[in-house]
């Protein structure tokens, strides 16, 4: 407990004195609680215990115990500063807590290195550790990287396509409405939200004056057009940081019923993520004004994607979709007016 507590002192030197006060505490009495716990059980280890598998669980539990302490702690204090009870940082501290509890694995390995090797045993593998972290950390800065990235090629979009940029960035709205109604994991969610801001990527190869035509496209204009997810996916195949957003980026404008473009896929062989897409992609079309005709009215666009559901949308997703709609500004849909999408541009 003492050593939690000197050590979380310690730790990021650069923060304010009440914020390392409060987590030295806060391990120190979580660590003391889980020690109290397993010592309860078993006031002394022979090596003999090793091999009982109730050590085992009686570990887990106290080191769970632990996590979910100081996860505890956290979220109270986050609860007071921000004076409401925040779903959403609930939910990424549950997450928080699962991925902290690969620790538990490693302090296992740790006690029983420590009873067969003694300290000998715990150094060596904490200098292990010391080399497999950054192969550990990669994940974590890979995704980092993504989003640096993700900005940074955005804002040369923005500049290049402002429509396209600015319909993605609306489509992203409505698609992490959908995705928390749909109570998605937050690195779903966080992943579908991406590959809002990549879904017509293909369109870079598409003449500006096409895409913003204010009369009806020619034949050959329109199948330039629909020939975007395909352009897209074939640009962006080969690159890692896109294989994510794959199935998003070609499917989108496929139809359940078959109909749509470019693979002519049915049903669940559209993926997932691209049957979301596909509903709010329209539903941005549809409502926001465009420099040569008015937006419709959102209860219209409602209407419209209650009216494919089941040809061009999955049914399903529609009704989440709507539900979400209903959550965010009320239970009538009939009465949703353009004036809500103030928020959304
Ligand atoms: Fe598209």
């Amino acid at each position: 407990m003492i050593f939690m507590f000197v050590s979380s002192f310690l730790i990021n030197v650069k923060k304010e004195w009440y914020k390392k006060l409060f987590n030295a505490s806060k391990n120190g009495i979580a660590i003391f609680t889980a020690s109290f716990i397993f010592h309860y059980f078993f006031p002394s280890i022979t090596l003999y215990d090793l091999y009982n598998p109730f050590l085992l669980i009686i570990l887990m539990i106290s080191t769970l115990l632990y996590e979910i302490l100081t996860m505890l702690f956290v979220f109270i204090v986050v609860t007071i500063e921000k004076r409401k009870f925040d779903v959403n940082s609930f939910i990424s501290a549950v997450t928080s807590t699962k991925s902290a509890y690969l620790t538990v694995f490693l302090g296992i390995i740790n006690v029983v290195l420590f009873y067969y090797t003694n300290l000998i045993g715990v150094a060596l593998f904490t200098f292990l550790i010391y080399f497999i972290r950054p192969a550990l950390q990669y994940r974590y800065i890979f995704d980092n990287e993504l989003s640096t990235y993700t900005t940074f090629i955005l804002h040369i979009l923005k500049q290049m396509d402002p429509i396209t940029y600015g319909h993605s960035e609306r489509v992203k709205y409505w698609t992490i409405l959908m995705a928390k109604k749909m109570k998605l994991p937050q690195s779903e969610i966080r992943q579908l939200s991406q590959a809002a801001s990549w879904h017509d990527v293909g369109k870079i190869e598409i003449p500006l004056n096409i895409i913003d035509k204010p009369s009806k496209l020619t034949d050959e204009e329109y199948a330039l057009m629909k020939s975007h997810p395909e352009v897209g996916y074939q640009l962006v195949k080969e690159m890692h940081f896109f294989k994510k957003f794959l199935p998003v980026i070609r499917c989108h404008h496929e139809k359940i019923d078959g109909t749509g473009y470019p693979m002519g896929l049915k049903g669940e062989e559209i993926p997932m993520h691209a049957r979301i897409m596909a509903i709010t992609d329209a539903f941005d079309a549809m409502t926001y004004d465009r420099s040569y005709r008015q937006g419709m009215p959102l209860k219209d666009a409602v209407e419209e994607l209650l009216r494919y559901s089941g040809t061009q949308f999955d049914e399903n997703l529609v009704k989440v979709f709507i539900e979400a709609l209903k959550d965010k500004f009320g239970d009538n849909y009939e009465k949703y007016t353009k004036e809500l999408l103030s928020e959304v541009s």
